[in-house]
């Protein structure tokens, strides 16, 4: 067991390293610390094997200063320096540094940062594309069922999931038959490779179909690193895996980001919508996202403008515009209720053909 002190001013950041290591067989946390000089007392006294500092640490002492102090206080404590793209930091162990983690880098990344033994990576073939909004209601399943159709029609090989783990409606939006097996069914961690093609179920012109739990209190038998290598698999045999998210930043959530090679944010032109959506992508900042992963805004709705504009949208989010869906109550309504997406039956539709267009520019991006 390597006892690891996390050294980290941002509760959302704390949190998210925190789940992470929890998730690590070899490590106990040793405790989290905000301030410098509580941090570097709690070094000398417990001598933790190794602290994870974060080099973004607000206030007068820099996340370096307190490394080089972690190494005389104790030079056996190995300190990794955490830190985003954007601020490249270097390996220094004369400078207290041994090794760094990036983030929103995954559970290997941060094995061979802590120098504990990682999993072996997977054979990712496909992108993992989340769709996510911080609002419910916005459009994500919508959007997700029939942009998987899309490409699917297109000739890709396509793997949706449901990643809401309570209440998911893929399923009721698909003629699903009943009892059609769903990621409970799956065993967890690599074991879950040999079942995954008996559990997927053939939806929409060819469409494989990871499904949500039936039951709600079957939620809490999924963990997120579970979900995350669900994905993770699905994109081993398919060329997109597109994921319908649940709207709370949770851990179950920010598995499915974290693992995404790319992140559609869904939001209206609604000042509502716009500001939920800068602060999600506050957090996606914090995460280290910005520069690892593309995120693109889908603006649903978008004929519903209310005095906004695509390109003001960009630029108050600093975000590109990758699609703009018009709202069509019948067509979106009578496709939910007969189980029946709308860019396969409704195929001359505005709204089908926006659809269209969505998916010839995130193949176009994916390209680039
Ligand atoms: N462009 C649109 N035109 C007409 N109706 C729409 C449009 N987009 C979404 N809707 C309607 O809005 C409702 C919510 O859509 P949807 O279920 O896809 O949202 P969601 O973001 O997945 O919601 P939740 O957060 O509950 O999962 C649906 O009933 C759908 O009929
Ligand atoms: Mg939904």
């Amino acid at each position: 067991m390597k006892r690891v002190l996390l050294i980290e001013d941002l509760p959302q950041v704390a949190q998210h390293l925190q789940s992470m290591l929890a998730r690590e067989q070899e490590v106990e946390v040793a405790g989290v610390q905000s301030q410098a000089d509580q941090a570097i007392a709690q070094v000398s006294t417990e001598k933790p094997d190794v602290v994870l500092i974060d080099a973004l640490l607000q206030g007068k002492v820099t996340g370096f200063d307190i490394a080089k102090r972690i190494r005389s206080a104790s030079p056996g404590t190995r300190v990794v320096i955490v830190t985003v793209p954007q601020r490249p930091v270097d390996p220094r162990p004369d400078e207290g540094i041994d090794a760094v983690f990036v983030l929103p880098g995954g559970a290997n990344e941060l094995a061979v940062a802590l120098g504990v033994g990682g999993k072996a990576a997977t054979r990712v073939r496909g992108k993992m594309i989340a769709v996510y909004s911080p609002k419910g209601g916005s459009g994500k399943t919508m959007l997700s069922v029939n942009l998987a159709c899309v490409l699917r029609r297109r000739g890709h090989a396509v793997a949706l999931m449901d990643g809401v783990m309570q209440f998911g409606s893929v399923r009721h939006v698909l003629q699903v038959p009943p009892n059609t097996r769903s990621i409970v069914d799956l065993p967890t961690g690599q074991a879950m490779r040999t079942s995954l093609s008996e559990i997927l179920w053939e939806g929409p012109s060819g469409v494989a179909v990871l499904l949500g739990p039936p039951r709600p209190e079957e939620a809490e038998l999924m963990q997120p690193p579970d979900i995350a290598t669900a994905m993770q698999l699905l994109a081993e045999n398919h060329d997109y895996v597109i994921v319908d998210c649940p709207s709370r930043l949770a851990d179950d959530t920010l598995a499915i980001l974290d693992a995404a090679n790319l992140i559609l944010l869904v939001v209206t032109y609604m000042a509502a919508s716009v500001n939920n959506a800068r602060a999600a992508i506050d957090t996606f900042e914090a995460l280290g996202y910005k520069g690892a992963k593309p995120i693109l805004l889908v603006v649903n709705q978008a004929d519903t403008a209310a005095g906004m504009s695509k390109g003001g949208l960009e630029h108050a989010l600093n975000l590109p515009v990758v699609a703009e869906i018009p709202t069509d109550w019948k067509t979106v309504s009578e496709s939910l209720n007969k189980q029946q997406p709308f860019v396969l039956a409704q195929q001359n539709t505005p709204i089908a053909k926006a659809m269209d267009a969505f998916a010839n520019g995130l193949v176009t991006q994916q390209r680039k």
